[in-house]
C-alpha cells in the first residue's frame, strides 16, 4: 500500500452541507433578475468559484453584465449566503467528520483544506474544528478553480508533503478531476453516479476511519 501522509478536504459537501445555502442564495439573486434557476442547475455551481457561479447563472439566462455590475451581483448573493452561515453550529457537522478527522490526527496523518470557498474560514470556525487543520488552502489562496490542481497542490506544499502522499476527499466531479490532475487518488463522498471518476466513493464519514479508506485505495 502507498504510504500516504497527508489528507486533503473539500469544504462545502464533504465536511458540511452548505450546498443549499448557496443554492438558496443564488435562487433569490436568479428571482430578482428574471433568470430561471433550478437545483439541477444548482450542480454545475458546486465546486465552482463564485463568479464563475455567476457566469453561469448568467448563460443560463442568456445575459451578460459589466465586470462592476457582476461584482455588485456576486456581493448580494454573498451577503445573503453569509447571512445563513452565520447560523451553523457545531451539530451541521456532516455525521462522522469531527470522529474522522481526530481519529486521523491522532494516527498522525497531516490533515489540510482545500476549497474554493473565501468563506472557509468563517464556517470552520462556526463549526468549531479549524483546529483540526494543520493547513488551509481556501478560495483567497488560489487563482484557478477545480477542475484545476492548484487548491490542492498548494495543500501539498503547505503540508510539506509529495503530491502521491495525499488524498483528496470531494463531492464534486470538478474536485475528483482537480486531484487526479494534481496526481492524488480521490475519494468521492456523496452519490457514485455524479462521482464516476472518483477512486473510491463512500455515502459520508458515518463510522469510517482514514486507515480502512487508504487501505482501499490500495
Ligand atoms: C465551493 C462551492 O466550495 O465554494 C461552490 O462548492 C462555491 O458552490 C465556491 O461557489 C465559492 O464559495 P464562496 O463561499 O467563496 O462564495
Ligand atoms: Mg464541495
Amino acid at each position: 500500500m502507498m504510504d500516504y501522509q497527508g489528507l486533503l478536504f473539500d469544504l462545502d459537501g464533504v465536511i458540511v452541507d452548505t450546498a443549499k445555502y448557496h443554492y438558496l442564495a443564488w435562487k433569490a439573486l436568479s428571482d430578482e433578475l428574471g433568470i430561471p434557476f433550478t437545483r439541477q442547475d444548482n450542480e454545475r455551481l458546486k465546486g465552482v468559484s463564485r463568479m464563475a457561479s455567476f457566469d453561469i447563472i448568467l448563460e443560463l439566462g442568456r445575459r451578460t453584465m459589466d465586470e462592476a455590475e457582476k461584482e455588485a451581483n456576486c456581493q448580494k448573493k454573498n451577503d445573503l449566503y453569509v447571512s445563513y452561515i452565520k447560523r451553523l453550529t457545531e451539530n451541521d457537522l456532516l455525521p462522522g467528520v469531527r470522529a474522522f478527522l481526530a481519529d486521523a490526527r491522532a494516527k498522525g496523518y497531516k490533515i489540510a483544506l482545500g476549497s474554493a470557498s473565501k468563506n472557509s474560514p468563517l464556517i470552520l470556525d462556526r463549526l468549531g474544528i479549524a483546529g483540526l487543520f494543520d493547513a488551509m488552502v481556501d478560495g483567497t489562496k488560489v487563482s484557478r478553480a477545480k477542475p484545476d490542481p492548484e487548491v490542492f497542490l498548494r495543500g501539498a506544499e503547505e503540508l510539506c508533503l509529495p503530491a502521491g502522499a495525499c488524498v483528496v476527499f470531494e463531492d464534486a466531479a470538478a474536485g475528483v478531476e482537480a486531484a487526479h490532475n494534481a496526481g492524488m487518488k480521490a475519494v468521492g463522498i456523496g452519490s457514485p453516479e455524479i462521482l464516476s471518476q472518483a477512486d473510491i466513493v463512500l455515502p459520508g464519514f458515518a463510522d469510517v476511519r482514514a486507515d480502512d479508506v487508504l487501505a482501499r485505495l490500495g
